[in-house]
């Protein structure tokens, strides 16, 4: 069964073509990030006119890629939730446009959940095994950390998520303040490999059960950029990111670690654009594997947004019974998963 993915929540016009939820046929992103950066983050009305612009050829070439015909393809799945409204409506209106005339299945894909299902992507690595559910998930990307409790395809208990900032929006206003560009995740972690982590103790953003909180060690990192520019004292810029990463890194994991030993499983998936740091994939896979857990980190292509994500997802969702209806509207807040 082939799922034709559709992703435009935020700044990436993306389309895939997925075979059984599993085999990625294609894979196109266009990535707006150029544009953005000029600004310091994404400007929402640019990001829908650019996603207009995009998705025709973005979902013309992930069928030529995978060469296959419009009407071969057996289902259409769309990110619907959460992201910016306008943004999610290109994609949405497309895919209905498509669904319609095709007389093929529509499904609604919940970005997060669409994250997760990037670990069952089949990335053919050596000694790969496929996940299946249960399963642990940490979900740490831009707007989003939630720790995930998968039942099975489909069944989640979300344990926790974050009370402010996303983990990556962090990295991203941090990186912000210390004059790096956007998206910081990846500028932060260049420099932190030739800082010293523990230059600065900042504090670990604890809160209590698995909610997560990071406001708290953003306004601490302001604090000591600010003093010290008062002070006149030079700033270590890859001390000061090698030590803020060590301390997002260090709750990410103690928290993950606490919920997989509560609930006694057997594998741990992360995802999100921020798993594609390899600083957070090594630390998380030592703890995990001391404690006898298998994990499954996506290659960075499919952490950051991606819809062979989404198709995958839809997949699952349709195995399931969840087709949507023409009038299936995009929900911009996280309501449910
Ligand atoms: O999943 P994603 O592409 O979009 C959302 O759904 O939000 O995640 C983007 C986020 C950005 O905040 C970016 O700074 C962060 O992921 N990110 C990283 C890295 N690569 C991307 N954060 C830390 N280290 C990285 N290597
Ligand atoms: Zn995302």
């Amino acid at each position: 069964m082939l799922t034709l993915g559709i992703e435009t929540s935020c700044d990436e016009t993306a389309a895939a073509v997925v075979r059984d939820g599993r085999d990625v046929l294609s894979n196109i992103i266009a990535s707006q990030i150029n544009i953005h950066k000029m600004y310091g983050g994404v400007v929402p009305e640019i990001a829908s006119r650019k996603h207009i612009e995009a998705i025709g050829y973005v979902v013309e070439s992930a069928l030529s890629e995978a060469g296959v015909s419009k009407n071969g393809v057996d289902a259409i799945a769309v990110t619907n939730s959460p992201g910016l409204v306008g943004a999610l409506l290109v994609g949405m209106s497309y895919a209905k446009g498509l669904s319609f005339v095709l007389k093929k299945p529509l499904i609604g894909v919940n970005h997060v959940e669409g994250h997760i299902c990037a670990n069952y992507l089949n990335e053919k690595k050596e000694n790969s095994v496929l996940l299946e559910p249960p399963f642990m998930s940490l979900v740490v990307s831009g707007g989003h950390t939630h720790l995930v409790l998968v039942h099975d395809y489909g069944k989640y208990t979300v344990l926790g998520r974050t009370r402010d900032d996303a983990a990556g929006e962090a990295y991203d206003k941090i990186a912000r303040a210390l004059g790096l560009s956007y998206p910081g995740g990846p500028a932060i972690e260049r420099l932190a490999q030739e800082g010293n982590p523990d230059a600065v103790a900042f504090p670990k953003a604890m809160t209590g059960g698995y909610n997560f909180s990071f406001s708290g060690l953003k306004s601490s990192v302001l604090n000591y950029l600010n003093k010290a520019r008062m002070s006149g004292t030079e700033i270590s810029v890859p001390d000061v990111a090698a030590s803020f990463q060590k301390a997002v890194i260090s709750v990410l994991v103690e928290k993950s670690i606490a919920a997989c030993l509560e609930h006694k499983v057997e594998a741990f998936a992360l995802a999100g654009g921020v798993a594609s740091n390899r600083a957070l994939k090594e630390a998380m896979s030592a703890a995990v594997t001391r404690e006898g857990i298998r994990i499954w980190v996506p290659s960075p292509i499919y952490c950051t947004d991606n819809a062979a994500m989404i198709a995958s997802c839809g997949y699952f969702s349709l195995k399931q019974g969840k087709i949507s209806s023409l009038d299936l509207n995009a929900i911009p807040d996280i309501i449910a998963m």
